[in-house]
Protein backbone atom coordinates (compact mmCIF):
# COMPACT_ATOMS: atom_id res chain seq x y z
CA UNK A 1 0.00 0.00 0.00
CA UNK A 2 1.53 2.90 -1.30
CA UNK A 3 -0.29 6.12 1.00
CA UNK A 4 1.80 9.13 -0.29
CA UNK A 5 1.20 8.19 -4.05
CA UNK A 6 0.27 11.35 -6.10
CA UNK A 7 -0.58 12.20 -9.64
CA UNK A 8 1.81 14.82 -11.64
CA UNK A 9 1.49 18.42 -10.56
CA UNK A 10 -0.37 20.06 -13.23
CA UNK A 11 0.73 23.48 -14.13
CA UNK A 12 -1.68 24.74 -16.69
CA UNK A 13 -3.47 26.74 -14.66
CA UNK A 14 -6.26 28.33 -16.86
CA UNK A 15 -7.06 25.00 -18.28
CA UNK A 16 -11.21 24.35 -19.12
CA UNK A 17 -12.51 21.83 -16.08
CA UNK A 18 -15.65 22.26 -16.90
CA UNK A 19 -16.54 24.72 -14.54
CA UNK A 20 -17.15 28.42 -15.81
CA UNK A 21 -14.31 30.82 -15.29
CA UNK A 22 -16.48 33.87 -14.44
CA UNK A 23 -14.42 35.36 -11.24
CA UNK A 24 -11.99 38.03 -10.68
CA UNK A 25 -9.89 39.86 -8.33
CA UNK A 26 -12.54 42.14 -7.03
CA UNK A 27 -15.21 39.69 -6.54
CA UNK A 28 -12.59 36.97 -4.98
CA UNK A 29 -11.47 39.76 -2.03
CA UNK A 30 -15.44 40.32 -1.67
CA UNK A 31 -15.86 36.28 -1.50
CA UNK A 32 -13.24 36.14 1.14
CA UNK A 33 -14.74 39.51 3.34
CA UNK A 34 -18.21 37.56 2.34
CA UNK A 35 -17.20 34.32 3.85
CA UNK A 36 -14.58 36.38 6.81
CA UNK A 37 -17.13 38.75 8.67
CA UNK A 38 -20.01 36.59 10.35
CA UNK A 39 -20.75 35.68 13.70
CA UNK A 40 -16.68 35.73 15.16
CA UNK A 41 -17.25 39.71 15.20
CA UNK A 42 -21.05 39.61 15.64
CA UNK A 43 -21.42 36.87 18.49
CA UNK A 44 -17.75 36.07 19.98
CA UNK A 45 -16.27 39.17 20.49
CA UNK A 46 -18.42 39.51 23.77
CA UNK A 47 -18.13 35.74 25.12
CA UNK A 48 -14.23 36.39 24.17
CA UNK A 49 -13.52 39.23 26.11
CA UNK A 50 -15.95 38.43 28.75
CA UNK A 51 -14.60 35.05 29.70
CA UNK A 52 -10.98 34.76 28.47
CA UNK A 53 -9.17 37.74 27.89
CA UNK A 54 -10.83 41.19 29.18
CA UNK A 55 -10.35 44.51 27.05
CA UNK A 56 -6.61 41.99 25.76
CA UNK A 57 -9.20 40.64 23.58
CA UNK A 58 -7.57 43.19 20.92
CA UNK A 59 -4.41 40.73 21.60
CA UNK A 60 -6.14 37.96 20.86
CA UNK A 61 -7.53 39.06 17.42
CA UNK A 62 -3.83 40.12 16.39
CA UNK A 63 -2.42 36.88 17.91
CA UNK A 64 -5.09 34.61 16.02
CA UNK A 65 -4.88 37.23 12.96
CA UNK A 66 -0.98 36.93 12.98
CA UNK A 67 -1.17 32.77 12.57
CA UNK A 68 -3.99 33.33 9.78
CA UNK A 69 -1.49 35.94 8.11
CA UNK A 70 0.85 32.84 8.04
CA UNK A 71 -1.47 30.92 7.11
CA UNK A 72 -2.67 32.95 3.86
CA UNK A 73 0.51 33.79 2.75
CA UNK A 74 1.03 30.20 2.10
CA UNK A 75 -2.38 29.68 0.50
CA UNK A 76 -1.13 32.38 -1.80
CA UNK A 77 1.68 31.07 -2.59
CA UNK A 78 0.38 27.35 -3.20
CA UNK A 79 -3.39 28.96 -4.64
CA UNK A 80 -0.62 30.93 -7.34
CA UNK A 81 1.18 27.43 -8.17
CA UNK A 82 -0.52 24.65 -8.10
CA UNK A 83 -4.02 26.15 -8.18
CA UNK A 84 -6.69 23.54 -8.17
CA UNK A 85 -10.65 23.91 -7.39
CA UNK A 86 -9.97 21.59 -3.54
CA UNK A 87 -7.66 24.17 -2.40
CA UNK A 88 -5.96 22.83 0.65
CA UNK A 89 -6.55 19.13 -0.37
CA UNK A 90 -5.34 20.11 -3.83
CA UNK A 91 -2.04 21.31 -2.33
CA UNK A 92 -1.84 18.42 0.25
CA UNK A 93 -1.68 16.23 -3.10
CA UNK A 94 1.10 17.88 -4.76
CA UNK A 95 3.12 18.23 -1.51
CA UNK A 96 2.51 14.99 0.39
CA UNK A 97 0.48 12.47 -1.56
CA UNK A 98 -2.81 10.84 -1.78
CA UNK A 99 -3.00 9.64 1.65
CA UNK A 100 -2.65 12.87 3.67
CA UNK A 101 -4.45 14.86 1.02
CA UNK A 102 -7.57 12.80 1.85
CA UNK A 103 -6.96 13.92 5.49
CA UNK A 104 -6.88 17.58 5.01
CA UNK A 105 -10.20 17.07 2.62
CA UNK A 106 -11.91 15.31 5.37
CA UNK A 107 -10.68 18.03 7.65
CA UNK A 108 -12.01 20.68 5.06
CA UNK A 109 -15.18 18.68 4.99
CA UNK A 110 -15.54 19.27 8.92
CA UNK A 111 -14.85 23.20 9.05
CA UNK A 112 -17.11 23.82 6.35
CA UNK A 113 -19.98 21.54 6.99
CA UNK A 114 -19.75 22.21 10.80
CA UNK A 115 -18.83 26.57 10.41
CA UNK A 116 -22.54 26.68 8.03
CA UNK A 117 -24.88 24.14 10.14
CA UNK A 118 -23.47 26.06 13.28
CA UNK A 119 -23.69 30.00 11.47
CA UNK A 120 -27.55 29.15 10.60
CA UNK A 121 -28.35 27.94 14.14
CA UNK A 122 -26.77 31.67 14.71
CA UNK A 123 -28.74 33.39 11.80
CA UNK A 124 -31.95 31.97 12.91
CA UNK A 125 -31.74 33.82 16.25
CA UNK A 126 -31.10 37.25 14.72
CA UNK A 127 -33.77 37.00 12.75
CA UNK A 128 -36.30 35.08 14.94
CA UNK A 129 -35.59 38.71 17.00
CA UNK A 130 -35.89 40.77 13.89
CA UNK A 131 -39.88 39.26 13.64
CA UNK A 132 -39.77 39.54 16.77
CA UNK A 133 -39.94 43.53 17.02
CA UNK A 134 -42.20 43.85 14.63
CA UNK A 135 -45.00 40.86 15.99
CA UNK A 136 -44.19 37.92 13.86
CA UNK A 137 -42.11 36.06 16.68
CA UNK A 138 -41.77 32.34 15.76
CA UNK A 139 -42.84 29.50 18.07
CA UNK A 140 -40.01 27.90 20.07
CA UNK A 141 -40.92 24.87 18.62
CA UNK A 142 -39.96 26.08 15.63
CA UNK A 143 -36.92 27.54 16.56
CA UNK A 144 -35.10 24.27 18.49
CA UNK A 145 -34.54 20.81 17.85
CA UNK A 146 -36.07 17.97 19.38
CA UNK A 147 -32.36 17.63 21.17
CA UNK A 148 -32.21 21.41 22.58
CA UNK A 149 -31.22 21.14 26.00
CA UNK A 150 -33.77 23.44 27.87
CA UNK A 151 -36.45 23.83 25.50
CA UNK A 152 -37.00 21.15 23.01
CA UNK A 153 -38.74 21.85 19.98
CA UNK A 154 -39.66 20.04 16.17
CA UNK A 155 -37.45 22.12 14.37
CA UNK A 156 -35.34 24.94 14.22
CA UNK A 157 -36.84 25.79 10.87
CA UNK A 158 -35.54 29.31 9.80
CA UNK A 159 -31.85 27.72 9.74
CA UNK A 160 -33.06 24.69 7.63
CA UNK A 161 -34.60 27.52 5.34
CA UNK A 162 -31.91 29.36 4.89
CA UNK A 163 -29.39 26.57 4.04
CA UNK A 164 -31.88 25.15 1.39
CA UNK A 165 -32.47 28.92 -0.12
CA UNK A 166 -28.84 29.31 -0.40
CA UNK A 167 -28.28 26.30 -2.14
CA UNK A 168 -30.46 27.21 -4.52
CA UNK A 169 -28.64 30.25 -5.28
CA UNK A 170 -25.82 27.66 -5.66
CA UNK A 171 -27.57 25.79 -8.28
CA UNK A 172 -28.09 29.18 -10.31
CA UNK A 173 -23.83 29.60 -10.94
CA UNK A 174 -20.71 31.36 -9.30
CA UNK A 175 -21.67 34.35 -11.20
CA UNK A 176 -24.97 34.85 -9.77
CA UNK A 177 -23.96 33.93 -6.29
CA UNK A 178 -20.71 36.44 -6.17
CA UNK A 179 -23.45 39.12 -7.52
CA UNK A 180 -25.58 38.59 -4.32
CA UNK A 181 -22.46 38.10 -1.86
CA UNK A 182 -21.01 41.77 -3.18
CA UNK A 183 -24.28 43.45 -2.75
CA UNK A 184 -24.81 41.74 0.77
CA UNK A 185 -21.10 42.62 1.72
CA UNK A 186 -21.59 45.74 0.98
CA UNK A 187 -24.24 45.81 3.45
CA UNK A 188 -22.28 44.36 6.38
CA UNK A 189 -19.04 46.15 5.96
CA UNK A 190 -21.01 49.31 6.04
CA UNK A 191 -22.91 48.06 9.41
CA UNK A 192 -19.32 47.43 10.76
CA UNK A 193 -18.24 50.75 10.00
CA UNK A 194 -21.30 52.56 10.94
CA UNK A 195 -20.48 50.78 14.48
CA UNK A 196 -16.61 51.97 14.46
CA UNK A 197 -18.02 55.91 13.74
CA UNK A 198 -20.65 55.40 16.32
CA UNK A 199 -18.73 53.71 19.38
CA UNK A 200 -15.55 55.98 18.62
CA UNK A 201 -17.36 58.51 20.62
CA UNK A 202 -18.17 56.81 23.37
CA UNK A 203 -15.32 55.13 24.67
CA UNK A 204 -14.92 55.64 28.43
CA UNK A 205 -10.74 54.79 28.88
CA UNK A 206 -11.52 53.71 32.29
CA UNK A 207 -13.39 50.21 30.52
CA UNK A 208 -9.15 49.41 29.77
CA UNK A 209 -8.29 49.09 32.87
CA UNK A 210 -6.94 46.50 33.83
CA UNK A 211 -6.03 45.82 30.53
CA UNK A 212 -4.94 42.34 30.98
CA UNK A 213 -6.88 41.62 33.51
CA UNK A 214 -5.02 38.90 36.60
CA UNK A 215 -5.72 35.45 36.38
CA UNK A 216 -9.05 34.47 37.59
CA UNK A 217 -11.84 31.64 37.37
CA UNK A 218 -14.32 32.79 34.52
CA UNK A 219 -17.89 32.51 34.89
CA UNK A 220 -17.83 29.17 33.17
CA UNK A 221 -15.38 28.04 36.31
CA UNK A 222 -12.49 27.39 33.60
CA UNK A 223 -9.17 29.30 34.52
CA UNK A 224 -8.89 32.44 32.17
CA UNK A 225 -7.47 35.80 31.86
CA UNK A 226 -3.96 36.75 32.09
CA UNK A 227 -1.82 35.78 28.77
CA UNK A 228 -3.25 32.18 29.26
CA UNK A 229 -6.75 33.72 28.58
CA UNK A 230 -5.84 35.60 25.54
CA UNK A 231 -4.03 32.19 24.19
CA UNK A 232 -7.32 30.96 24.68
CA UNK A 233 -9.16 34.02 23.26
CA UNK A 234 -7.44 33.59 20.01
CA UNK A 235 -8.23 30.12 19.60
CA UNK A 236 -11.87 31.11 20.37
CA UNK A 237 -11.68 34.20 17.88
CA UNK A 238 -10.26 32.38 15.08
CA UNK A 239 -13.62 31.06 14.02
CA UNK A 240 -13.95 34.99 13.17
CA UNK A 241 -11.24 34.74 10.36
CA UNK A 242 -12.10 31.52 9.04
CA UNK A 243 -13.44 32.15 5.34
CA UNK A 244 -10.07 33.25 3.75
CA UNK A 245 -9.35 29.88 2.76
CA UNK A 246 -12.40 29.58 0.72
CA UNK A 247 -11.19 32.08 -1.89
CA UNK A 248 -8.94 29.32 -2.89
CA UNK A 249 -11.51 26.95 -3.84
CA UNK A 250 -12.40 29.51 -6.27
CA UNK A 251 -9.83 28.66 -8.70
CA UNK A 252 -11.24 26.62 -11.37
CA UNK A 253 -13.68 29.56 -11.92
CA UNK A 254 -11.27 32.22 -11.56
CA UNK A 255 -10.17 33.80 -14.99
CA UNK A 256 -6.42 34.34 -14.22
CA UNK A 257 -5.97 32.11 -10.74
CA UNK A 258 -1.96 33.23 -10.51
CA UNK A 259 -3.04 37.01 -10.05
CA UNK A 260 -6.14 37.41 -8.57
CA UNK A 261 -6.40 34.35 -6.18
CA UNK A 262 -3.34 35.38 -3.95
CA UNK A 263 -4.90 39.29 -4.51
CA UNK A 264 -8.62 37.58 -3.36
CA UNK A 265 -6.72 35.88 -0.13
CA UNK A 266 -4.90 38.52 0.99
CA UNK A 267 -6.57 41.50 0.23
CA UNK A 268 -9.76 40.00 2.42
CA UNK A 269 -7.97 39.12 5.22
CA UNK A 270 -6.09 42.31 5.39
CA UNK A 271 -9.03 43.94 5.24
CA UNK A 272 -10.72 41.99 8.05
CA UNK A 273 -8.08 41.96 10.16
CA UNK A 274 -7.57 45.68 10.46
CA UNK A 275 -12.00 45.85 10.93
CA UNK A 276 -11.44 43.23 13.83
CA UNK A 277 -8.84 45.19 15.54
CA UNK A 278 -10.44 48.50 15.39
CA UNK A 279 -13.74 46.90 16.65
CA UNK A 280 -12.68 44.58 19.57
CA UNK A 281 -10.97 47.53 21.35
CA UNK A 282 -13.78 49.98 20.47
CA UNK A 283 -16.05 47.24 21.89
CA UNK A 284 -13.99 46.95 24.82
CA UNK A 285 -14.16 50.73 25.47
CA UNK A 286 -17.93 51.07 25.16
CA UNK A 287 -19.03 48.62 27.65
CA UNK A 288 -16.71 46.88 30.52
CA UNK A 289 -15.64 43.26 29.58
CA UNK A 290 -17.41 41.84 32.13
CA UNK A 291 -21.06 42.83 30.98
CA UNK A 292 -20.27 41.53 27.78
CA UNK A 293 -21.29 37.67 27.96
CA UNK A 294 -23.96 38.21 25.76
CA UNK A 295 -24.91 36.63 21.74
CA UNK A 296 -25.39 40.41 20.46
CA UNK A 297 -22.17 42.12 22.06
CA UNK A 298 -21.78 44.61 19.07
CA UNK A 299 -26.16 45.61 19.20
CA UNK A 300 -25.69 45.72 22.82
CA UNK A 301 -22.79 47.97 23.14
CA UNK A 302 -24.40 50.75 21.26
CA UNK A 303 -27.64 49.78 23.74
CA UNK A 304 -25.59 50.83 26.56
CA UNK A 305 -24.58 53.76 25.18
CA UNK A 306 -27.91 55.03 24.54
CA UNK A 307 -27.74 54.86 20.53
CA UNK A 308 -31.38 53.05 20.69
CA UNK A 309 -31.40 53.25 16.83
CA UNK A 310 -28.01 51.97 15.61
CA UNK A 311 -28.75 48.26 17.52
CA UNK A 312 -31.39 47.54 14.81
CA UNK A 313 -29.31 48.45 12.06
CA UNK A 314 -26.17 46.63 13.57
CA UNK A 315 -29.24 43.28 14.35
CA UNK A 316 -29.58 43.54 9.89
CA UNK A 317 -25.75 44.08 9.75
CA UNK A 318 -25.18 40.43 11.57
CA UNK A 319 -27.91 39.07 9.64
CA UNK A 320 -26.78 40.02 6.24
CA UNK A 321 -23.31 38.87 7.09
CA UNK A 322 -23.92 35.55 8.90
CA UNK A 323 -25.77 35.03 5.37
CA UNK A 324 -22.60 35.51 3.01
CA UNK A 325 -20.40 33.45 4.93
CA UNK A 326 -22.85 30.78 4.99
CA UNK A 327 -22.90 31.28 0.80
CA UNK A 328 -19.48 31.42 0.78
CA UNK A 329 -18.48 28.38 3.09
CA UNK A 330 -20.88 26.35 1.59
CA UNK A 331 -19.61 27.28 -2.07
CA UNK A 332 -16.23 25.88 -1.02
CA UNK A 333 -17.75 22.91 0.72
CA UNK A 334 -18.97 21.61 -2.89
CA UNK A 335 -15.65 22.67 -4.55
CA UNK A 336 -13.28 20.26 -2.28
CA UNK A 337 -16.08 17.79 -2.78
CA UNK A 338 -16.44 18.34 -6.95
CA UNK A 339 -12.07 18.00 -6.36
CA UNK A 340 -11.63 14.88 -4.06
CA UNK A 341 -14.43 13.00 -6.37
CA UNK A 342 -12.60 13.96 -9.72
CA UNK A 343 -9.62 12.15 -8.14
CA UNK A 344 -12.04 8.66 -7.64
CA UNK A 345 -11.86 9.17 -3.50
CA UNK A 346 -15.53 9.80 -2.97
CA UNK A 347 -18.67 8.93 -5.42
CA UNK A 348 -18.45 10.44 -8.93
CA UNK A 349 -21.77 11.71 -8.23
CA UNK A 350 -20.16 14.92 -6.65
CA UNK A 351 -18.39 15.81 -9.62
CA UNK A 352 -20.98 16.25 -11.85
CA UNK A 353 -21.60 19.43 -13.24
CA UNK A 354 -24.99 21.51 -14.63
CA UNK A 355 -24.24 21.96 -18.28
CA UNK A 356 -26.32 24.31 -17.99
CA UNK A 357 -24.75 26.45 -15.05
CA UNK A 358 -21.64 24.82 -15.11
CA UNK A 359 -21.56 24.16 -11.40
CA UNK A 360 -21.83 21.16 -9.34
CA UNK A 361 -25.71 20.77 -9.14
CA UNK A 362 -25.63 17.12 -6.94
CA UNK A 363 -23.10 18.00 -4.30
CA UNK A 364 -24.80 21.66 -4.05
CA UNK A 365 -28.34 19.50 -3.57
CA UNK A 366 -27.57 16.48 -1.44
CA UNK A 367 -25.06 18.52 1.09
CA UNK A 368 -27.82 21.18 1.50
CA UNK A 369 -29.97 18.38 2.54
CA UNK A 370 -27.48 17.00 4.70
CA UNK A 371 -26.63 20.34 6.91
CA UNK A 372 -30.67 21.96 6.80
CA UNK A 373 -31.35 18.72 8.59
CA UNK A 374 -28.16 18.97 10.97
CA UNK A 375 -28.93 22.47 11.57
CA UNK A 376 -32.57 21.43 12.20
CA UNK A 377 -32.21 18.74 14.36
CA UNK A 378 -29.50 18.64 15.81
CA UNK A 379 -28.43 21.42 18.94
CA UNK A 380 -24.35 22.35 17.65
CA UNK A 381 -23.50 24.35 21.10
CA UNK A 382 -19.57 23.84 21.65
CA UNK A 383 -18.98 22.02 18.46
CA UNK A 384 -18.49 25.51 16.27
CA UNK A 385 -15.13 25.42 17.73
CA UNK A 386 -14.94 21.86 15.62
CA UNK A 387 -14.46 24.24 12.68
CA UNK A 388 -11.60 25.82 14.52
CA UNK A 389 -9.64 22.56 15.34
CA UNK A 390 -10.32 21.28 11.52
CA UNK A 391 -9.51 24.50 10.19
CA UNK A 392 -5.97 24.86 11.66
CA UNK A 393 -4.94 21.33 11.23
CA UNK A 394 -5.93 22.31 7.70
CA UNK A 395 -3.27 25.46 7.41
CA UNK A 396 -0.73 23.93 9.37
CA UNK A 397 -0.40 21.19 6.51
CA UNK A 398 -0.73 24.09 3.79
CA UNK A 399 2.31 26.05 5.82
CA UNK A 400 4.15 22.73 5.59
CA UNK A 401 3.10 22.17 1.82
CA UNK A 402 5.07 25.33 0.99
CA UNK A 403 8.34 24.59 2.41
CA UNK A 404 7.88 20.57 1.32
CA UNK A 405 7.47 21.50 -1.95
CA UNK A 406 9.93 24.47 -2.46
CA UNK A 407 12.07 21.56 -1.69
CA UNK A 408 10.66 18.76 -3.53
CA UNK A 409 9.57 20.84 -6.85
CA UNK A 410 11.99 24.42 -7.12
CA UNK A 411 11.19 24.87 -10.59
CA UNK A 412 7.49 25.00 -10.04
CA UNK A 413 6.24 28.69 -11.15
CA UNK A 414 5.92 30.64 -8.11
CA UNK A 415 4.14 33.90 -9.47
CA UNK A 416 3.80 34.49 -5.74
CA UNK A 417 6.32 33.81 -3.07
CA UNK A 418 5.94 33.79 0.83
CA UNK A 419 8.00 36.93 1.65
CA UNK A 420 11.41 35.90 4.50
CA UNK A 421 12.60 32.40 3.38
CA UNK A 422 10.83 29.41 5.49
CA UNK A 423 10.43 31.78 8.52
CA UNK A 424 6.65 32.80 8.08
CA UNK A 425 5.68 29.00 7.25
CA UNK A 426 6.90 27.89 9.89
CA UNK A 427 5.94 30.04 12.15
CA UNK A 428 2.48 29.40 10.76
CA UNK A 429 2.86 25.73 11.84
CA UNK A 430 3.68 26.45 15.19
CA UNK A 431 0.93 29.32 15.10
CA UNK A 432 -1.80 26.83 14.25
CA UNK A 433 0.19 23.93 16.85
CA UNK A 434 -0.43 26.14 19.61
CA UNK A 435 -4.08 27.44 18.72
CA UNK A 436 -5.11 24.37 18.71
CA UNK A 437 -3.55 23.11 21.88
CA UNK A 438 -5.52 25.88 23.69
CA UNK A 439 -9.02 24.39 22.59
CA UNK A 440 -11.35 22.26 24.75
CA UNK A 441 -10.76 18.32 25.38
CA UNK A 442 -14.60 17.88 24.06
CA UNK A 443 -13.24 19.58 20.63
CA UNK A 444 -10.49 16.80 20.66
CA UNK A 445 -12.25 13.67 20.85
CA UNK A 446 -14.71 15.00 18.38
CA UNK A 447 -12.12 15.62 16.34
CA UNK A 448 -10.11 12.60 16.77
CA UNK A 449 -13.75 10.35 16.20
CA UNK A 450 -14.25 12.37 12.61
CA UNK A 451 -10.65 11.52 11.55
CA UNK A 452 -11.11 7.99 12.36
CA UNK A 453 -14.50 7.73 10.67
CA UNK A 454 -12.07 9.45 7.58
CA UNK A 455 -9.77 6.83 8.34
CA UNK A 456 -12.23 4.30 7.89
CA UNK A 457 -13.31 5.52 4.92
CA UNK A 458 -10.12 5.60 3.18
CA UNK A 459 -9.13 2.51 3.82
CA UNK A 460 -12.74 1.00 3.49
CA UNK A 461 -13.50 2.67 -0.06
CA UNK A 462 -11.11 5.57 -1.46
CA UNK A 463 -7.68 3.58 -1.47
CA UNK A 464 -9.17 0.83 -4.03
CA UNK A 465 -11.72 3.52 -6.15
CA UNK A 466 -9.02 6.48 -6.46
CA UNK A 467 -8.23 7.16 -10.20
CA UNK A 468 -4.95 6.42 -9.57
CA UNK A 469 -5.48 2.77 -9.30
CA UNK A 470 -6.20 3.31 -13.60
CA UNK A 471 -3.50 5.14 -13.94
CA UNK A 472 -1.21 1.92 -12.67
CA UNK A 473 -3.07 -0.57 -14.67
CA UNK A 474 -0.91 -1.77 -17.99
CA UNK A 475 -1.92 0.17 -20.95
CA UNK A 476 -3.38 3.53 -19.26
CA UNK A 477 -2.02 6.80 -20.30
N1 LIG B 1 -15.52 33.74 9.90
C1 LIG B 1 -16.85 33.29 9.86
C2 LIG B 1 -17.66 33.85 10.97
O1 LIG B 1 -17.14 34.53 11.81
C3 LIG B 1 -16.91 31.79 9.82
O2 LIG B 1 -18.86 33.60 11.00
Amino acid sequence: MNLLRAKPIETNLTKDTGLKRVLGPVHLTLMGIGAIIGTGIFVLTGIGAANYAGPALVLSFVLAGAVCTCAALAYAELAASIGGSGSAYAYGYAGFGEFPAWVIGWMLILEYTVAISAVSVGWAGYVNDALQAVGWGLPGALLHSPFHADTPGIINLPAALIILSLGGLLLSGAKMSALFNAVVVCIKVSVVLLFIGVAAFHVDPANWVPFIPEPALNSRGESAFGWHGIATGAAIVFFAYIGFDAVSTAAEETARPQRDLPIGILASLGICTTLYIVVSGLLTGVMNYTLLNTPSPISDALLHVGVKWAAGVIALGAIAGLTTVMLVLYYGLTRVLFAISRDGLIPSFFARISRRTKSPVYAIALMGIIMALIAGLIPLGDLAELTNIGTLGAFSVVCAGVLVLRRARPELPRPFKVPGGPILPVLGILGCLYLMINLQRTTWLAFLIWNGIGLLIYFGYSYRASLLNDADKPGST
